[in-house]
């Protein structure tokens, strides 16, 4: 059995990163612990507080978000930390070697129903000045020198970048350690699955109206297939399902708030959803151009998406441009 921080050394990982990566772990499993406690330790429902997105926070998004900030803090591998949670970046160690950006707990209106969950988590390398800002979080997604998540499913996972594929991992609950179960992951080029929600149909922009309803159109229609949904909600499960059968996931603008270019936020969902994607052989694009290009503006900025199948993502972003 390959454990986590075995497979790190052997791949080369730096060793301050492969450090980081391994209390990223344990505080994932930390979250793990309290999410599968549920109603039995009162930690499901509201924390009667809104976040820094006017989304309400529910008590697991606080207690994931404190566990985060505490076990990476201690750890001195971190310089600085941008969170969901957190209106601004939060200084660490002053000789950390690396910026963190996360969603403590994405998905989280699932937790009431006892569905899927996780924590994504983005990573950068600190500059080399003595102070740090929020300045230095904004570079490209392309810039990351790992990103990845942990899914809090029938099994918890870990799913990993370190810019060499995509690797899961699947926590042994006896030896408390995660285990790798998939070496190289990869999306197929072709699918006929997309995920969406469907429910915000009439704001979309009209390319996304054209080439979602080309798609419901099935094999009567000018994509000569038929097309299969699959919704669950929560974006990491949803990446989650892409990464192992393949399928393009979109969330794309729409005109309930005109004025936001999206609900997904570029530095802790979308850039390291299209690092892992990317790694995995998939394409990341906004309808403009891929994610991992773009230079971030704000911490909490917000993007479309379209990730998974690369022909199927070329297909969504050409409608697009041809309009
Ligand atoms: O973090 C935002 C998020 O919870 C994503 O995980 C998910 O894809 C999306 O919101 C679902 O939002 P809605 O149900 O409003 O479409
Ligand atoms: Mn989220």
């Amino acid at each position: 059995m390959q454990y986590l921080s075995h497979q790190l050394q052997q791949s080369n990982t730096p060793p301050e990163l492969a450090s980081l990566l391994d209390v990223l772990a344990v505080a994932c499993k930390d979250i793990a612990i309290r999410l599968q406690q549920g109603a039995m330790s009162g930690v499901l429902g509201s924390a009667g507080e809104e976040n820094v997105q006017g989304e309400t926070q529910k008590k697991l998004d606080v207690i994931s978000n404190d566990l985060l900030k505490d076990y990476l803090l201690a750890s001195g591998t971190v310089r600085a930390l941008a969170s969901e949670e957190e209106q601004s970046i939060v200084a660490g160690h002053d000789k950390g070697g690396y910026l963190v950006a996360f969603d403590p707990l994405d998905g989280s209106s699932n937790i009431d129903i006892n569905s899927m969950v996780g924590t994504i988590f983005s990573i950068f390398e600190a500059p080399a000045t003595d102070t740090v800002s929020e300045q230095d979080f904004l570079q490209p997604g392309r810039h990351q020198v790992a990103a990845g998540y942990v899914l809090y499913g029938p099994s918890v996972m870990l799913v990993l970048s370190t810019g060499d594929g995509v690797q899961m991992y699947t926590l042994d609950q006896s030896a408390g350690d995660f285990v790798l179960t998939v070496e190289q992951v990869t999306i197929a080029e072709d699918t006929q699955e997309f995920a969406i929600n469907m429910s915000n149909q009439r704001y979309w922009a009209e390319p996304m109206q054209r080439y979602i309803a080309d798609l419901l159109a099935g094999s009567e229609g000018p994509r000569k297939k038929n097309f299969n949904m699959r919704w669950v909600a929560a974006m990491v499960a949803d990446v989650h399902r892409i990464l192992c059968r393949g399928g393009l996931f979109t969330y794309p603008w729409d005109n309930r708030e005109p004025n936001k270019p999206g609900k997904l936020r570029l530095m802790y969902e979308a850039n390291p959803m299209a690092m892992l994607v990317e790694q995995a052989g998939g394409s990341a694009y906004t309808d403009a151009g891929p994610i991992l290009d773009i230079q971030p503006e704000q911490i909490h900025q917000r993007v479309p998406v379209i990730l998974g199948a690369t022909n199927e993502v070329a297909i969504c972003v050409d409608y697009h441009h041809k309009s």
